[in-house]
């Protein structure tokens, strides 16, 4: 599978994406990293990696369209087959949808539907919300909407605060987000109606048993379970 990663910041993901490539779990490349922030971090990463880079500042095209066209040119001279949003902070126009269709996933920092939009953590922690996660989900044209793949639930302790609570949805975005794109790049992902569903192998059942290789931080719960290596 030949990756887009859209970034528009820090690029954690963006790196957790690239080690699970180079460690062999992840079936894919990167073939290019695009922004709309042409000094975000994440552009770093890619070209440290030696990962082809196209950033353009999004405020000097004159609409959405033109500018989403402009991602598209280059992904197409890049061979791309799949597009990963890794904080990636702007809408999709329908014609980039169009053209990779069920093939745009996103991550976002909550347990959608709840909390959408820039700050899903914060946004769970002001509301009170017990449990706070992260979710990885097929790209649809509204914010943070579409059928999800998988989520990780994260118990919120008491006096939390989102510098207490982030580093533990990163460390889980960082696992969940390779899996998801595994399984989109080996051809696992059913859609039935909005309903991501995985053939009956791949869906382990949830008990101690099935633990994955690499354990999950205290008071964390993946669904589905990961594969060994993720
Ligand atoms: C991640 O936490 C991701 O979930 C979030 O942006 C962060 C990017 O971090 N995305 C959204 O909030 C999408 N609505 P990173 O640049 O370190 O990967």
């Amino acid at each position: 599978m030949r990756l887009a990663v859209l970034a528009s910041g820090r690029g954690s993901n963006l790196q957790a994406i690239m080690q699970s490539i180079s460690r062999g779990r992840l079936a894919a490349r990167v073939a290019l990293v695009l922004s709309n922030v042409p000094d975000a971090p994440a552009l770093g990463l890619a070209e440290a990696a030696g990962v082809p880079v196209w950033a353009k500042d999004h405020r000097k095209f004159s609409s959405r369209a033109r500018f989403d066209a402009g991602m598209l040119e280059a992904m197409a001279a890049a061979r791309v087959d799949a597009v990963a949003l890794a904080g990636y902070m702007r809408l999709l126009s329908p014609a980039f949808l169009n053209a990779y269709p069920g093939r745009v996933l996103n991550v976002h920092p909550s347990l959608l539907p709840a909390f959408t939009g820039a700050d899903g953590a914060g946004d769970t922690l002001a509301y009170g919300a017990k449990f706070a996660g992260c979710s990885v989900h097929i790209v649809e044209e509204a914010v943070d909407a579409g059928p999800v793949i998988i989520q990780a639930a994260v118990a919120v302790r008491d006096n939390e605060t989102k510098e207490s609570l982030m580093p533990r949805i990163h460390a889980l975005e960082h696992r969940i987000y390779p899996q998801a794109l595994h399984w989109l790049a080996t051809g696992k992902l059913r859609l039935r109606g909005r309903v991501v569903h995985l053939p009956p192998a791949e869906y382990g059942e949830m008990s101690p048993h099935s633990a994955p290789s690499m354990p999950l931080p205290d008071g964390c719960l993946v669904n589905p379970p990961l594969d060994p290596g993720f």
